[in-house]
């Protein structure tokens, strides 16, 4: 199996119409509770990511996949930039077999190309572990105020404390500063 995969990492406007609509339906088997938003084409929940990782099987399938973007968000007093990451997900057939791992390792190669200093992420509190066991910080402490995930409409102001995970990529983790985020803005 695992010798049939195929990595890559696509800038979002190569996209084709096929590949937006197979990166939606593992999205959709990835985050059952969520497979309203993710129909036909539509292959994100927030803001559109400006790279995807992607793991394909011999047939086009998307097996894996990542997306990031670049933004700056509000860090106590400061203006950080980062790579925002999110639409992580595994083919639940695949899940527990390493390609999580996989997949994240080439993430913070796009971070790395993309020279930012962190890369930010939101995750559930029960995934915490795994982020946390590839390198990435957990800011328990630290509230987050942005706009909520959504695909009819506006988005809604929300706040929320744990889940908030920073990568070390182009600066150490102590030169993150002090304080509340604020992303002003959808997440990846
Ligand atoms: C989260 C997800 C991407 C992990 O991918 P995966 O292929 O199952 O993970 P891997 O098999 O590569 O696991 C890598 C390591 O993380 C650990 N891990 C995986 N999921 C974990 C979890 N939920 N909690 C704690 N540790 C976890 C594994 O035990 C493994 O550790 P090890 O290398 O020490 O053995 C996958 O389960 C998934 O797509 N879930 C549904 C979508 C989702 O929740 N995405 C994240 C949104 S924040």
């Amino acid at each position: 199996m695992t010798d049939d995969i195929r990595w890559e990492v696509v800038e979002e406007s190569a996209l084709t119409l096929a590949d937006h609509e197979a990166i939606t339906a593992l999205l959709a088997q990835a985050f059952p509770d969520w497979s309203h938003w993710f129909l036909g084409s539509r292959s994100w929940s927030g803001m559109q990511p400006e790279r995807r990782v992607l793991a394909r099987d011999a047939d086009g399938v998307v097996l894996a996949h990542v997306g990031v973007r670049r933004m700056f968000i509000s860090v106590g007093s400061e203006d950080v930039l980062v790579g925002d990451t999110g639409l992580v997900a595994v083919s639940p057939r695949l899940q527990g077999a390493g390609m999580g791992r996989d997949l994240l390792e080439r993430a913070r190669s796009v971070l790395e190309g993309l020279d930012v200093p962190f890369g930010f992420l939101g995750a559930g509190e029960d995934r915490v572990p795994f982020y946390a066991n590839l390198g990435w910080h957990h800011l328990d402490e630290v509230v987050t105020d942005y706009t909520a995930f959504t695909a009819e409409g506006a988005g809604m102001p929300m706040t929320e404390q744990g889940g908030w995970m920073v990568l070390p990529v182009a600066s150490p983790l102590e030169d993150w500063p002090a304080g509340p985020v604020r992303l002003n803005a959808q997440q990846v």
